[in-house]
């Protein structure tokens, strides 16, 4: 879950659509890369969904078993995008381009977030989408575990350029 380290911390959103999937997945994976590291990594990560199926629940259990699998702590609880997060966080990530589509119609004009696909910086961007594992089998979580990773390390890599 989002903690507020302090003034200087970049803020980074994940949005999906249910919040049980994917962005708190890439949340937790993002978090985990970024502890221990030396102050330049000071980004901290949240998530949340467009739309509000899944308020105060636990991520889905498969969602949980891919974190655990791959070793990465997750501990958060599903909340619904709001404009207030236009004015927290510096960027927001979305999943897919129907959350780009719903994130960009609820941005206020005079926000400074950056609004971004999750693939934007995945060096095997595929068709831009990081796909929705919710209606599908295990093997969809890892697919989705593997893609947030490698996406992720690139963004925290361009971070640092
Ligand atoms: P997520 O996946 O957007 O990656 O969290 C989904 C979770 C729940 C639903 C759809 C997608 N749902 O329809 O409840």
């Amino acid at each position: 879950m989002f903690a507020l380290a302090n003034e200087n911390c970049m803020k980074v959103l994940f949005v999906c659509l249910g919040n049980i999937c994917r962005s708190p997945l890439a949340e937790a994976i993002l978090n985990q890369k970024v502890s221990g590291t030396s102050p330049s990594q000071d980004i901290s990560a949240d998530s949340c969904g467009t739309e509000n199926y899944h308020i105060d629940q636990a991520p889905d259990h498969r969602t949980i078993e891919v974190a655990h699998r791959n070793n990465v702590q997750i501990d958060h609880l599903g909340r619904q995008l709001s404009e207030d997060d236009f004015h927290i966080y510096d960027q927001i990530i979305v999943m897919d381009k129907s959350n780009l589509y719903d994130t960009l119609a609820l941005k206020p004009k005079e926000s400074k977030a950056e609004v971004r696909l999750m693939r934007d910086f995945d060096p095997e961007p595929d068709d831009g989408e990081v796909p929705d594992p919710y209606y599908g089998g295990e093997d969809g979580f890892q697919q989705v575990f593997d893609i947030l990773d490698r996406s992720i390390e690139a963004f925290l890599k361009k971070q640092q350029d």
